[in-house]
């Protein structure tokens, strides 16, 4: 049986993933999309209707990503979440790191699969245009309100130089975190220090919007298993890679 707390009331809240990019497509998207359809619709001037047609076009691609977004939050999050956690295989006793856990998703999924001796911890650096509402108050709500209170921790910690001692976590997990670590040579840097905190023995799995191939090297280099680095567009219902790799136990 799941370790837990009494339930605070109400519903927990996990944000919304880039809401000014979200809400920036399905604004321009939207724009373009009614006046070209106007446009080839009403026939207001000479060229109005190919001019209706271009704009249409124009405005299709941006909608498309703002609803796949907006789907997402509202439906592919969740399912993400529980498709990375069914990618452990849990005892209940691991000690969890959740990298860029933003309002706690991923870290309370993770302890609700634990027993009293497992624990979660959530890390962040509360990046307010990569989460909306994004806080330590809205993470121990959450937390709070999942009654996970007693297996959980947070924390502020950056990804690129991570406060733990080497070898400290069973399970590490990161979603739509790693994309945001500038510049790029950062991610590497990150990716170094999972491998560092890692256990051997001990495994990663990392969900990203863009295709986590080059964590996989980076992993791969750090001296982890990579076993997988996939699509995963089904699940979330938006663009979507996961990431498996297994720290080996040294002979
Ligand atoms: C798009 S949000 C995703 C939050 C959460 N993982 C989820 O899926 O709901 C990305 C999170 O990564 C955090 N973040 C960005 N750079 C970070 C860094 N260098 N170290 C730790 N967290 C970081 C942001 O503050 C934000 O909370």
């Amino acid at each position: 049986m799941p370790a837990t707390t009494p339930l605070a009331k109400g519903k927990p809240n996990y944000g919304w993933d880039a809401p000014g990019i979200m809400l920036g497509l399905l604004g321009i998207g939207s724009l373009l999309v009614t006046a070209g359809v106007t446009l080839a619709v009403a026939k207001l001037f000479p060229f109005s209707q190919p001019v209706g047609v271009v704009l249409t076009i124009a405005g299709t691609a941006p909608l498309t990503l703002g609803v796949a977004m907006l789907q997402y939050g509202l439906l592919g999050k969740l399912r993400t979440r529980d498709a990375i956690l069914d990618l452990v295989t849990w005892r209940g006793d691991e000690v969890v790191l959740d990298i860029g856990t933003g309002a706690g998703m991923l870290m309370i999924g993770a302890a609700k699969r634990l027993k009293a001796s497992g624990h979660a911890v959530g890390i962040d650096v509360w990046s307010p245009k990569d989460l909306s509402d994004n806080s330590a108050d809205v993470t121990r709500r959450n937390i709070a309100l999942e009654g996970v209170t007693n297996q959980t921790e947070v924390r502020t910690d950056d990804a690129t130089g991570l406060s733990f001692p080497d070898a400290t976590f069973d399970v590490i997990l990161s979603l739509l975190c790693l994309h945001n670590i500038e510049p790029k040579s950062n991610q590497t840097v990150a990716c170094n220090e999972i491998a560092r905190v890692l256990k051997p023995g001990g495994r990663v799995v990392i969900g990203d919007y863009v295709p986590t191939h080059s964590y996989a090297q980076a992993l791969r280099e750090a001296g982890l298993d990579v076993k997988r680095s996939s699509a995963a567009f089904g699940t979330a219902g938006a663009l979507m890679w996961l990431l498996v790799a297994d720290k080996p136990i040294a002979k």
